[in-house]
C-alpha cells in the first residue's frame, strides 16, 4: 500500500485531514513542540495544552500541584513557573510533574487537532522517531499522514516547513505518495540541511527570538534527532 503524505498549509486543510482520519504530525520548532519534547524527555509526566492564559490559571487553581508553562509575545506570562524556553525544562525541575502549557501558535495548532485519532508531537529533536512511528501506524491502519506546521500567528514559518521536509525525507524510506506541498518541503530541507541553523537564523521567528535574548533556544531547537521519543496527544494530554 502507498501511504499518502500531505503537508497541511491552512487551518481548513488541517480540519479536513483530521476528519479523514489521517495521522496528524504537529510541528512548532520555535519553540512550543521543542520545549514539550525536551520536558517529556527530562521526565515530565504529562502536558496539558490550553488555548488561553486565563484557561491556564483556571486549571492551576483547580490543581495547584500542576506547573504553568508558556509564553505570550515570547515571554513568560505573570505567575507562570516556566516560559517557553526548552532549556528551562531540566530534570530537577520537572521530573514527574504535570505541566499546563499555553503558547501563541503551537498549542493552538495542537488544540485544533485534539479530536483526531492520532496526534504526534514533532520537531527537529525527534524527526526519525516521529517518522517511524507515523509510518508504523499508517501501514498498519491504512491511513494517510498529515504534517501540520503550526506557523506563526496563522502565517507560514520557515523553520516548521523545513522540519516538515526533514520528516518527509525519513518517510520516503518507504513507498509514500507525496503531495506537492510535502515534496516542496523536502526540496527546501535538502537545500538547507547542511547549514540548517544558519538558514533558520535568517527566518523572522528566529530573528525575533534573538532580539528577545533567546539565541541559545534557536540553537537547541535546530538539533536533529537529539531524542528517540514520540509524544502523542490523547484525551487532552500529551504523554510519551
Ligand atoms: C508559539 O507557540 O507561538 C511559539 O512557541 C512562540 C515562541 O517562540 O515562544
Amino acid at each position: 500500500m502507498n501511504i499518502k503524505v500531505n503537508l497541511e498549509l491552512t487551518a481548513k486543510e488541517t480540519a479536513e485531514a483530521a476528519r479523514q482520519g489521517n495521522i496528524m504530525v504537529v510541528i512548532d520548532v520555535l519553540r512550543c513542540t521543542s520545549s514539550m519534547i525536551n520536558a517529556l524527555a527530562n521526565g515530565a509526566r504529562r502536558i496539558i495544552p490550553v488555548k488561553t492564559v486565563r484557561e491556564a490559571y483556571r486549571l492551576k487553581s483547580k490543581y495547584p500541584e500542576y506547573l504553568l508553562a508558556g509564553e505570550r509575545g515570547g515571554t513568560k506570562p505573570e505567575g507562570f513557573d516556566f516560559g517557553n524556553s526548552p532549556l528551562e525544562f531540566t530534570r530537577e525541575k520537572i521530573q514527574g510533574k504535570t505541566l499546563i502549557f499555553t503558547t501563541t501558535s503551537g498549542t493552538v495548532a495542537l488544540i485544533r487537532c485534539r479530536n483526531a485519532k492520532s496526534v504526534l508531537i514533532a520537531s527537529f529533536l525527534n524527526v526519525s522517531s516521529v517518522a517511524s512511528r507515523a509510518l508504523k501506524i499508517a501501514s498498519r491502519e491504512k491511513r494517510g499522514i498529515s504534517i501540520i506546521p503550526s506557523g506563526r500567528k496563522g502565517e507560514f514559518s520557515l523553520e516548521d516547513f523545513l522540519c516538515g521536509g526533514a520528516i518527509v525525507e525519513k518517510l520516503t524510506e518507504l513507498n509514500v505518495i507525496l503531495s506537492d506541498s510535502a515534496f516542496a518541503s523536502l526540496l527546501s530541507f535538502r537545500q538547507a540541511k547542511n547549514s540548517l541553523l544558519n538558514q533558520i537564523m535568517k527566518g523572522e521567528h528566529a530573528q525575533n527570538l534573538v532580539k528577545l535574548g533567546f539565541r541559545d533556544d534557536v540553537k537547541f531547537c535546530c538539533q536533529i534527532d537529539l531524542f528517540d521519543i514520540t509524544p502523542s496527544l490523547k484525551n487532552g494530554a500529551i504523554t510519551l
